[in-house]
């Protein structure tokens, strides 16, 4: 189906499992020990670009470092950032004999020993106001800090909000914090998430090939949305995360395309047209007519997502003998059960009654779901039953009382999805025998 046709499809739809749902259960919890991200209103982010632009508009038309709407668009957003509640600190530098300043911005509270970052630069070049590049990282990190205060979210792990000046003279500011931090404080950085242009006009969804568990738990989000992703390859190292990178800290971060043009393949699977991803790239029309709402909108949420998730509660995953199948195994949407299968052997006696039973489901509506784990004998242990479901996927170890099972043979994990529109499917499966 055409992607278009897909999309309102989808949205019509949705309306109705929304409706239905409302009556019938309550507004569910997010799994036991995480915290869903909130939805992230793309109206606010589009507001902070506005702001960047009358900033630009009032000061010579651009936002480069050494330029007077640089400092005016760090004032802009640190000022927001104390008003909600952060921590911030300019950091000034020089280069090509003016001064440039980052902002880092942090949130207090979480474990100082282990903290997730996320950061762009806002500088723009001294063509234009830089409005995707990179108004639009700059302002969906700065909504999404804002979207932790307004929630209250306390998370396990340290968070921290960065915004890199002279980026675009050679990733001067975000080289120059990396440079300045203390071994000690390096091994701290768990993850540096990267947002540089991702609301271009002619969009594609490119994620970083960096470190694994950032790059799985953005495609992760976009899976659910039914969005598919390619991973970013037009010019690896060209923006800030280069910098933490090369220091050993794990990256990631997302991309719409700068001015490499769009392929058939890539207008087929995202709509748009065969020409550049961002016709004003470094030119004077990058201005808030220079964005895609619907690429700004997933982007941010999907910042938001990874926040949440990378951050929230460490479940110290279960030791002993894993047996997993990471096959993925399709739902059908409203259609017969489907199983994921691994064979459980060299085990002697029963199962234990603290079985770990690891599900990764990626789908797009876990209330359409109903999950069991089926012992080799065929006894039926019930997961997830529908029920207290607002979120999308189901990711989580369950603990199942499975002694009066003998442990070796062919355990299945069964999903049926229930109800019609949306749709996902099995991710992975795994057992830890202590
Ligand atoms: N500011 C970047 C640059 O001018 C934009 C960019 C181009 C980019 N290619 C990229 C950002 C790849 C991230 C990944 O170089
Ligand atoms: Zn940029
Ligand atoms: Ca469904």
């Amino acid at each position: 189906m055409k992607l278009s046709a897909r999309l309102s499809a989808l949205a019509g739809s949705t309306a109705l499992v929304l409706g239905a749902l409302a009556g019938a259960a309550p507004a569910g919890a997010a799994p036991a020990g995480a915290t869903a991200a909130p939805d992230i209103p793309v109206a606010n982010v589009k507001q902070h670009l506005a702001d960047l632009q009358s900033i630009a508009t009032a000061n010579g038309g651009n936002r480069a470092h050494g330029r007077t709407g640089y400092k005016a668009s760090i004032d802009f957003v640190k000022a927001k950032l104390d008003a909600a509640g952060y921590t911030t600190s300019i950091q000034q530098f020089t280069y090509n004999g003016t001064t440039g300043y980052n902002l880092i911005a942090d949130w207090p509270g979480g474990d100082p020993n282990q903290v997730i970052m996320a950061g762009s630069h806002l500088d723009s070049v001294t063509s234009g106001a830089g409005i995707n590049d990179n108004g639009s990282g700059s302002a969906a990190i700065l909504e999404t800090a804002l979207a932790v205060a307004r929630s209250g979210y306390q998370p396990d792990k340290h968070l921290r909000f960065g915004w890199w000046g002279a980026e675009e003279l050679g990733l001067v500011g975000s080289k120059h914090y990396v440079n300045n931090l203390a071994t000690t404080e390096r091994a701290k950085l768990k993850g540096y998430l990267n947002f540089d242009m991702i609301g271009s006009p002619n969009p594609g969804y490119f994620v970083y090939d960096d470190d694994p568990t950032i790059e799985t738990t953005f495609k992760n989000y976009f899976a659910g949305l039914g969005v598919p992703t390619e991973i970013e390859t037009e010019g690896d190292g060209r923006s800030d995360h280069a910098s933490f990178k090369n220091v050993g800290i794990p990256v990631g971060g997302l991309f719409t395309g700068a001015s490499r043009v769009k392929s058939s393949a890539q207008v087929a699977k995202w709509g748009g047209t065969a020409t550049a991803f961002d016709r004003c790239y470094h030119s004077s029309c990058d201005t808030t007519a220079n964005i895609n709402d619907t690429a700004l909108d997933r982007n941010s949420d999907a910042i938001a997502h990874a926040i949440w998730t990378l951050s929230g509660t460490t479940t110290t995953p279960p030791t002993g003998t894993v047996f997993e199948n990471t096959a993925d195994v399709a739902i059908p949407d409203n259609g017969a059960a489907v199983t994921s299968s691994v064979t459980v052997s060299g085990v002697t006696g029963n199962a234990p009654a603290t079985l770990a039973v690891g599900v990764d489901i990626v789908h797009t509506w876990r209330g359409d779901l109903i999950v069991d784990l089926i012992a080799p004998d065929g006894s039926v242990y019930n997961l997830h039953n529908r029920t207290g479901s607002s979120a999308d996927n189901i990711q989580q170890t369950f603990t199942v009382n499975a002694s009066s099972e003998v442990a070796n043979g062919v355990w299945k994990l069964r999903a049926q999805d229930t109800a019609s529109a949306d749709t996902g499917y099995i991710n992975g499966f795994k057992l830890t025998f202590p």
